[in-house]
């Protein structure tokens, strides 16, 4: 049954409907088996999860698992999946095997869906199955639907519960603040009981944690060797991911909307859609598993993926709020001198009673300041074109200052509570996003400067400010709110999308606070953070490449770190999506001839660079060194970086050996972007070599950096 099975998905690759209890439901990708088998009690158990088996057959011999979708109330005493108080009162929930569906929505996804149903209560469970083939990538998502005649209250509402079975578990979790987003932990033993990584910060959700984790499997996470399992929820808002070690030793992994606070009513014959949980399994450690999802994310979820990314100037940095036409125009030849693609203007430039001057007034206010850009935004454009670099502009629509024009004249925008003095984080409040007059008003922002403007070739969305002063004037059912928020915010940005798919878009949330893939649906990059000190950012961005593609980390060069050279301060930012944010008539004519050189190469090495694969080399939180390359898709062109942070005296220096060669094949490396923008002499080696070997490219100088070009030959 089961092979006849495989062979009717794998000719006919359309629709498949099957009631038969007791038939295996192989998922697969290239490397991965996702299996789940009906029971004689007509529930749906997980068989396996791990490496694909050569002969599927196999998966019959595997011990069968836990219930798939566990619900609570009935047998199980840990996290469950589902929560669903009925109308009846009734707290449980029991789910049998339906019917299942496969279908090819197109090449390299393949969609499993599994309907359960709860038979005395009518409810149903969709358990959605993405699975992307050569990516090893799995996402997961449900579809609850109430079945009932009356309104039933979800209390929990799961994307996806995984189980394993294995001596060892170890998590790896990527948290931190503004200015330290995604430190990488040590990898921590679970051990009977709960770890829960959570946040309820609502808007800047990513604020203290980062939306996702690495789970060592038997031994703790290796970046080449091992099986690991690297995970993500696609939601730009609250999230939780459960490990639970039972007293059997098996861990339960579950992933979705924080519930927190969020308890749903769902009407008779409400769906409710959960996000996507999204992971990778691999067996070869977490750098094969980064690269999955980086190819993944380029080829199937990433806004416009697979497009190159513009290099930028933005003036953050350099001025804060403190600008005019004049200041700016002459910023704008500054961008057009450093050969970057963009000018992005930043925070300040708008309000009129209340003009931004700084962070406490005139947010939500988003007509141009008279007094600093009496010709418009339309005068900078126009500057900008005949300069010729691109223009793009920052906004922070979400969001209001109670010192704005907007918040008198719609008090009641705002998320606020009743009866409660105000708390505000960076002297704002959060506009609620759950109220259509709002999401009107929040997609005006763009389309209003867009149409204005039609020249504008790029956004930075900001979102400073957490949920503070959590309750909604427009929702009747206050426990709605941080679930209608997010989903407000994605019905704007499905319209901006309509109108505006080439817009350029940087997700953008107080540094790093927002980094999801559902949000990376709209948006074309992120800002990992606002600390551009490059040491520090090595580490950012190291933790941030765990899950996201070189191409969507907004890496500057800025003057965060004075003593670190242009040179190091560039090559860090090399890595991924390059710009700079720093006063340039102050840079000297060397760096300037640095940057400009910088910004030549990483257009040159953009097949690596931009649309490669990534390797990490070698973990700054192993010493005082880091190192990673990246090597285009078809093998030919290569970058390897190689950072000295503080090694010290004497201190024997680690070899670096790449990865990913044709160890058959022969490759010149030659180092380039020296510090007087100079190449060095190029040698020859063969991929064998520079693999097993390897080469001493570490210096014992403090701060200091090499980047070296590989060719196939
Ligand atoms: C926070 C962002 O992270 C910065 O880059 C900058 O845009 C400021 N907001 C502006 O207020």
């Amino acid at each position: 049954m089961r092979l006849l099975l495989a062979a009717v998905l794998a000719a006919a690759s359309t629709l498949c409907a099957l009631g038969a209890s007791q038939t295996p439901i192989v998922i697969e990708t290239d490397n991965t088996a996702l299996v789940y088998t009906v029971g004689n009690d007509g529930r749906l158990y997980q068989q396996y999860l791990g490496k694909r088996l050569l002969d599927p057959a196999d998966y019959d011999a595997a011990p069968r698992g836990p219930e798939a979708y566990i619900t609570a109330g009935m047998e199980d005493y840990y996290t469950p999946a589902l929560a669903i108080k009925h109308a009846d009162g009734n707290p449980s929930t029991l789910l049998t095997f339906k019917g299942m569906k496969v279908t090819e929505p197109q090449p390299g996804q393949r969609t499993t869906v599994i309907t359960l149903t709860d038979e005395k209560y009518g409810d149903t469970v969709d358990l959605v199955f993405d699975a992307f083939s050569a990516t090893d990538v799995i996402k997961a998502h449900s579809v609850i639907t109430n079945g009932e005649k009356k309104p039933l209250a979800l209390r929990e509402y799961s994307s996806a519960m995984l189980h394993f079975d294995r001596p060892d578990y170890y998590l790896t979790q990527y948290n931190g603040n503004w200015a330290s987003e995604a430190r990488q932990s040590e990898p921590q033993r679970l051990a009977f009981g709960k770890k829960v990584l959570d946040t309820k910060l609502g808007a800047r959700a990513a604020m203290f944690l980062s939306p996702f984790f690495t789970l060592g499997l038997d031994t703790p996470a290796a970046e080449t060797s091992g099986d690991v399992l690297v995970g993500t929820l696609g939601w730009t808002g609250n999230f939780s991911t459960t490990f639970e070690v039972d007293h059997q030793g098996r861990l339960r992994l579950v992933s979705g909307i924080n519930p927190e606070a969020s308890t749903l009513k769902l009407a008779a014959g409400e769906k409710f859609q959960t996000p996507e949980f999204i992971f990778t399994f691999s067996d070869k450690g977490t750098g094969q598993a980064s690269r999955n999802l980086h190819r993944w994310a380029r080829d199937y979820q990433l806004h416009n993926g697979n497009q190159e990314r513009m290099t930028i100037l933005n003036n953050w940095e350099a001025t804060g709020c403190d600008f005019d036409e004049q200041k700016l125009i002459s910023i704008l030849a500054d961008a057009k001198d450093l050969g970057v693609d963009l000018f992005l203007l930043d925070d300040g430039w708008f309000g009129n009673k209340y003009p931004r001057s700084d962070d406490h007034q005139g947010l939500g206010d988003w007509d141009v300041t008279h007094s600093k850009l009496p010709n418009g935004i339309g005068r900078l454009t126009q500057a900008a074109d005949s300069i010729g670099v691109k223009f793009g502009i920052w906004i922070e629509p979400e969001m209001v200052n109670p010192r704005s024009e907007l918040y008198e004249k719609h008090p009641n925008w705002v998320i606020q509570l009743p009866n409660r003095e105000p708390y505000y984080f960076r002297n704002q409040m959060v506009l609620d996003l759950s109220n259509p007059k709002v999401q009107d008003f929040v997609f005006s922002v763009v389309d209003d400067l867009m149409t204005q403007n039609p020249e504008i070739a790029s956004m930075k969305w900001d979102c400073n400010s957490p949920i503070t002063n959590i309750y909604s004037q427009y929702e009747g059912d206050q426990d709605r709110l941080y679930v209608d928020y997010t989903r407000g915010l994605y019905n704007v940005l499905e319209r901006v999308r309509q109108k505006y798919p080439d817009l350029d878009m940087m997700m953008c949330s107080g540094g790093g606070g927002r980094c999801d893939y559902e949000g990376l649906k709209y948006f074309d990059h992120f800002w990992a953070s606002d600390n551009t000190d490059p040491e520090e950012r090595i580490y950012i961005q190291w933790g941030m490449s765990q899950v996201f593609p070189p191409k969507t980390l907004c890496s500057h060069v800025t003057s965060w770190d004075h003593q670190a050279s242009m040179k190091f301060r560039t090559d860090v930012a090399l890595m991924g999506k390059l710009g700079f944010d720093l006063k340039v008539s102050d840079m000297t004519d060397s760096d300037k001839a640095y940057a400009r050189a910088a910004v030549k190469a990483h257009r040159e090495l953009a097949p690596a660079i931009s649309d490669g694969d990534f390797f990490r080399l070698y973990s700054p939180y192993d010493g005082d060194h880091a190192a990673w390359q990246m090597l285009s898709r078809d093998g030919s062109l290569g970058v390897v970086e190689a950072f000295d942070l503080h090694p010290r005296y004497g201190q024997r220096r680690p070899i670096l050996r790449l990865q990913g060669l044709d160890p058959a094949a022969r490759y010149e490396l030659q180092e380039i972007l020296r510090a007087d923008t100079s190449e060095g002499p190029a040698k020859t080696y063969s991929g064998d070599y520079l693999m097993t070997v390897g080469l001493p490219l570490f210096t014992g100088s403090e701060l200091s950096s090499r980047v070296y070009r590989l060719r196939r030959k």
